[in-house]
């Protein structure tokens, strides 16, 4: 009987094998992930989301748009050379949480920042036909009708910032006024046009 017979006809030490290899291959993938600074560094230039940004990005998640839009680009020729350089995980260290996503009912949207006019973004959200005639993603107008009030911004910096995030005192104080009585679609679009910005290989 060969060794592997042996291993074949031993479910029990089939099962303890199968536990080591697991275990091994599970080790391998992890612990450079929480040993390595290559995670938890932030790529330079990394600066928390200004408080427009952020409450624009709470927009972004209430109105469920990461359901259809992904933002991580995959390092694929058929990626990178749709969407701009591949995705890295230091430019991720400040999002909680992150919106990575893999379902494309829409394009990827993590190099997004720039490659549109502020006002091509407003028509596009109000109605997105307006701009392109085929798409099937659905209208937002009440973005434009909502008014923020700023008053719990200073609130959601200060504790992002517990978990990491380095907001400064000023930052947390000047909140309420940089938000208030902007409108949301306002708040949406300084947040869709930072995405991506430091890391730019665009053709
Ligand atoms: C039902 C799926 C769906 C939802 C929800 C959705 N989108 Fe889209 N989005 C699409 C599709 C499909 C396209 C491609 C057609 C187009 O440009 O309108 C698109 C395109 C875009 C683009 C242009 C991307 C590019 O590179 O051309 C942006 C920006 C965008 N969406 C932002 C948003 C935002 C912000 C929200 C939430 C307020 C949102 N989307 C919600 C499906 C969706």
């Amino acid at each position: 009987m060969s060794k592997h017979d042996k291993i074949e006809k031993n479910v029990s030490l089939m099962i303890v094998l199968t536990i080591v290899a697991i275990s091994f291959g599970t080790l391998v993938e992890l612990a450079p992930l929480v040993f390595g600074d290559q995670v938890k560094e932030p790529v330079e230039g990394l600066k928390p989301l200004p408080a427009l940004a952020l409450e624009g990005r709470d927009i972004y998640i209430r109105e469920g748009c990461n359901t259809c839009h992904s933002q991580m680009i995959r390092p694929l020729r058929a990626e990178t050379e749709r969407y701009g350089h591949y995705s890295v995980a230091g430019e991720f260290v400040y999002n909680h949480p992150f919106l990575w996503g893999s379902k494309r009912t829409g394009p990827d949207l993590a190099r997004v920042g720039g490659r549109y006019s502020d006002d091509w973004h407003r028509a596009h959200l109000y109605n997105p036909r307006d701009v392109v005639p085929e798409s099937i993603m659905p209208s937002y107008p009440w973005l434009f009708d909502n008014t923020l009030d700023g008053d719990i911004t200073g609130r959601k910096m200060a504790a992002l910032r517990s978990v990491g995030v380095p907001y400064t005192d000023e930052d947390i104080a000047g909140a309420a006024e940089a938000v208030a009585g902007k409108s949301e679609v306002d708040a949406v679009v300084a947040y869709l046009q930072q995405l991506g910005t430091l890391l730019q290989m665009r053709r």
